[in-house]
């Protein structure tokens, strides 16, 4: 069956890049090149995968991107104490803290830590205070900000559109929400946000005329829970086993894609959807940062 309603996730993070590519460029000529820091702590292995990717895409666009490691037995004393140094650092324009952090360490503490200015995340609550505000001088997280991008740049209908958000977590569900109610452009939504106490989920998506699935449980979305025509973001990424598979096990999203595509209107495959424009994101923030760090 030929797929005609796929948002093209990789296409369109291609054509963030190469606006990315072209700020950098400027920037050479100022003799300033944006530097990136990662933060992991452990070896989660999806944690060594993401931050991989992430380095790469920085190697590739000419960003200076560097890893700091640290074991899972870190203290938060010594995490605290990177990230200083990582804030005083002027090479560092941006700085990301790779979430999950060890249940030892307050995840809330440190992105408190890291300087706005370098807060790439938008994981700092004077960030997420700017974005509930609707203050564009704070950084958006890159998984919300990507879906935001995904949806303008298809020319999905926003204002006015009930969107539903499936997951209440404080990298997607909250900041997504916050980007969508906002009076300004491209926004303007009503915004329910489902979670696992929400009585009656699927009456709530049936409803919806953009579903974003954040949820965390592998298929979650079926299509008798979507209204046709409805548009589709999956943003889950979830394990499940797999015999077939070498390493026994692949990953899948939080919608059931094959039943649920046909009766979408547009929908992300996964991968090859919210994945590749995270990324995108997280480029963009840093340049932005490297930016207004050498504006003055
Ligand atoms: N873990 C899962 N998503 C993210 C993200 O966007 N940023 C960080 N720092 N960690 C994550």
């Amino acid at each position: 069956m030929p797929v005609a309603n796929l948002i093209d996730g990789r296409a369109i993070a291609e054509g963030i890049h190469a606006e990315t590519a072209r700020r950098i460029e400027a920037l050479a000529v100022r003799e300033v090149k944006p530097g990136l820091a990662f933060v992991r702590v452990g070896e989660d292995p999806a944690s060594v995968v993401y931050v991989g990717m992430k380095e790469r895409h920085s190697a590739k666009l000419g960003i200076n991107s560097r890893t700091h490691l640290l074991p899972e037995s870190a203290s938060e004393a010594e995490l605290l104490a990177l990230i200083d140094r990582l804030n005083a650092d002027p090479a560092v324009h941006g700085i990301l803290v790779q979430a999950p952090l060890p249940a030892h360490i307050g995840a809330a503490r440190v992105y408190a830590r890291v300087r706005p200015e370098k807060d790439v995340d938008g994981f700092n609550p004077v960030n997420v205070g700017k974005l509930m505000l609707g203050d564009p001088t704070g950084f958006v997280p890159c998984t919300p900000a990507g879906v935001h991008e995904l949806l303008i740049r298809t020319s999905v209908p926003i204002a006015g559109a009930e969107v539903v958000i499936l997951g209440r977590g404080n990298i997607v569900g909250k900041p997504m929400a916050s980007l969508l109610i906002q009076k300004a452009r491209n926004a303007n939504a009503t915004v329910t946000v489902c979670h696992s106490q929400t009585r009656d989920l699927p009456g709530h998506c049936r409803r919806a005329d953009i579903i974003i699935a954040a949820i965390g449980v592998a298929r979650f979305l079926k299509a008798d829970m979507i209204k046709p025509g409805a548009t589709v973001i999956d943003v889950g990424v979830n394990r499940i086993p797999d015999p077939q598979a070498k390493s026994g096990s692949r990953l899948v999203g939080d919608v059931d894609f094959e039943n649920v595509q046909p009766k979408a209107g547009w929908i992300t495959p996964n991968p090859g959807g919210v994945g590749p424009m995270t990324i995108a994101l997280l480029m963009r923030n840093t340049v932005r940062a490297a930016e207004l760090a050498s504006a003055a």
